[in-house]
């Protein structure tokens, strides 16, 4: 595979420059704990524009702001209830959005034209570097949403964001390679506008992390699936979606592809495309896996679902809608 021109490796320079590209309205891909993002200044409203024809995302469609610390989220947000202080107290840096009421900052070019906004503290050393250099040159948070066209498999290697964007990306833009992300599956996105916490994307925060911190019990995502609907593009019943088709949890045939625990058996003729050993292992190789389908040129790719609760609820998520197509 040929070496983008865009990708560089995090050395102190890299990260100075990138920060400075940032600020210049250009845009950094970045990466963190759960997938690698695409940055731009969520002050400028002409940088955040060319986020969303990069990705091809309509416009109405909310980005989060990344800081690099809870104690800059009063910037950008008001009303924060106690539960939140908990949440972000327990679990940030990590992969936790926390959705509040904006404050003027949060333009409309961010929020979708929603009063909310989602903010996000990201426990990747590279994204923290570049977060804090920002900050240092004047800069007051990073809107980033995953680092791929609208639709498609969010991207954990840099070479994977390299493959979805730089046919879109600019001279000036910059990929950052921090190497593969180690959760693999985008973050729990909580609204924190009301009484209770609500969850309205599962991640690798928990529901029974969610009770620990809090004492809250937090609603759940089908509960709020009918009103978010249009609010998350990320519940949008097709999403996440490889080229090839997926099928969940029925028997892989001669020529398919085949992603499920090392304890399930490859049969033969069957192209096993990842063998994870638990459910934090099957987060992180999911979405490469699914790449490499396309990349071999797989029509078709039949995944057995991890059980259980934890981090499987938000990798059924993710299944389920892939398996609905683009
Ligand atoms: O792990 C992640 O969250 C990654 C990394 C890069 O931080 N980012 C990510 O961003 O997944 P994105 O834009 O691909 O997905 C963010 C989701 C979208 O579905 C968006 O609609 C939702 O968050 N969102 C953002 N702000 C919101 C708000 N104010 N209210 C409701 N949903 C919001
Ligand atoms: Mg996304």
């Amino acid at each position: 595979m040929s070496q983008s021109p865009f990708v560089s490796k995090c050395t102190t320079d890299a990260l100075q420059l990138a920060a400075t590209t940032l600020l210049h309205g250009n845009l950094v891909a970045f990466p963190t704990e759960t997938v690698y993002g695409l940055g731009a200044d969520a002050l400028n409203i002409q940088a955040v524009a060319r986020v969303y024809e990069t990705k091809g995302r309509p416009s109405d469609h909310p980005l989060i702001v990344h800081l690099h610390s809870m104690q800059v989220m009063d910037q950008w947000v008001e009303d924060v209830p106690e539960y939140a202080i908990a949440l972000a107290r327990d679990y940030w840096p990590g992969p936790m959005t926390l959705i509040f009421k904006r404050s003027t900052l949060a333009q409309d070019f961010i929020t979708g034209g929603q009063d909310t906004v989602g903010v996000r503290v990201p426990d990747h050393v590279v994204a923290l570097a570049l977060l804090e250099a920002f900050h240092t040159l004047g800069g007051s948070g990073i809107a980033a949403p995953s680092a791929n066209r609208f639709g498609h498999v969010s991207p954990t290697t840099a070479q994977a964001v390299s493959d979805e964007l730089s046919g879109y990306l600019r001279s000036e833009d910059q990929i950052l390679d921090g190497g593969a992300c180690t959760v693999g599956v985008e973050s729990t996105i909580i609204d924190c506008t009301g009484p209770n916490p609500r969850i309205l994307r599962p991640g690798g925060i928990t529901i029974e992390m969610i009770k620990e911190s809090t004492g809250l019990l937090p609603l759940q995502p089908t509960e709020v699936k009918e009103v978010e609907e249009i609010r998350v593009s990320g519940s949008l019943e097709k999403h996440y979606a490889p080229a090839a088709k997926v099928f969940l949890d029925v028997l892989p045939n001669t020529g398919q592809g085949f992603i499920a625990l090392a304890e399930s058996k490859t049969p033969e003729g069957v192209i096993r495309l990842a063998e994870p050993n638990n459910t934090q292992e099957f987060a992180r190789d999911l979405y490469e896996a699914l790449r490499k389908a396309d990349e071999m040129g797989l029509v078709e790719v039949v995944v057995e679902q991890p059980q259980g609760e934890g981090i499987a609820i938000a990798i059924r998520d993710r299944l389920e809608r892939a398996s609905k197509g683009r």
